[in-house]
């Protein structure tokens, strides 16, 4: 006969043997804390930026080879033109010349590069490095970067809205479908999991209609220190997570 500690005891083997979930389809970072590593090593912001971006390539093969199929990299939101202008210089200049030196590469790893945010802002020539760069990888299929610069998700929504209207869109055909559509993700599936590195906890406007379900998942590390096993880390982690989107599993 079962006992009743026996049938909790089973509850609880099968909780714990629950099959993980499959990696996510769509992965979205926050990468936070190069200005924070800069001045744990004694050097200018500029240089945390710069070594924010060596760590790029490892990176998105790492998501690849988990089966990741979307990977969205937050580089500069709306809110970061309140910096100081050299520091906005730099990264402006940052973006331009990692495109333009990796843009190739990523094409050759089949990888699609796709631009969210505001383009009208960006000085001429990076403007031409994104259209560039987005044209030549338009039929690659085996990852789609999204680089959210001059990305805000308010921003986003404001646009839609705009976009909307301007399309002469009746109320009664707005919809989440619709809205969806209006987006700067359009065509791209809702990330499953958001990382924010540096330890803090907060969106900072990223991905605010997009990220509804997503699983969160903060680490302490700076983002010029993430590396392999911190992707390792992060997607052991949802793995294990329950999702439940509002039901009862
Ligand atoms: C992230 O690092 C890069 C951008 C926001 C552009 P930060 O520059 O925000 O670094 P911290 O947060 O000051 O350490
Ligand atoms: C968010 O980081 C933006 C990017 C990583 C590009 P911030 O450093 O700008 O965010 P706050 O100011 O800490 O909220
Ligand atoms: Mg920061």
């Amino acid at each position: 006969m079962t006992t009743k500690v026996e049938l909790n005891a089973s509850a609880n083997a099968s909780e714990q043997t629950q099959i993980p979930n499959p990696p996510p389809e769509h992965v979205a970072i926050i990468m936070d804390g190069n200005g924070r590593w800069a001045a744990s090593h004694g050097k200018p912001r500029s240089e945390g930026h710069r070594a924010g971006t060596e760590n790029l390539r490892r990176i998105i093969e790492a998501f690849i080879r988990h089966g990741v199929r979307y990977l969205t990299l937050f580089a500069f939101s709306t809110e970061n033109w309140n910096r100081p202008d050299d520091e906005v210089q730099t990264l402006l200049e940052l973006v331009d010349s990692v495109i333009r030196s990796e843009v190739n590469e990523l094409h050759s790893e089949g990888i699609r590069l796709r631009h969210i945010g505001r383009i009208d802002r960006l000085p001429t020539d990076l403007r031409r490095s994104i259209r560039e760069s987005i044209e030549l990888t338009k039929d690659n299929t085996r990852l789609t970067l999204c680089v959210a610069f001059d990305y805000g998700g308010r921003a986003e929504i404001v646009d839609a809205v705009r976009s909307m209207i301007a399309d002469d869109v009746q109320a009664e055909d707005v919809n989440e479908d619709l809205l969806r559509r209006y987006m700067y993700t359009n065509g791209i599936p809702d990330p499953d999991l958001v990382i924010r590195t540096s330890g803090e906890q907060r969106l900072s406007n990223f991905l605010l209609w997009q990220a509804a379900y997503a699983e969160y998942y903060s680490t302490s590390v700076y983002w010029p220190d993430f590396n392999e096993a911190e992707v390792d880390r992060a997607l052991e982690a949802y793995s294990r997570r329950k999702r439940r989107f509002g039901k009862v599993r």
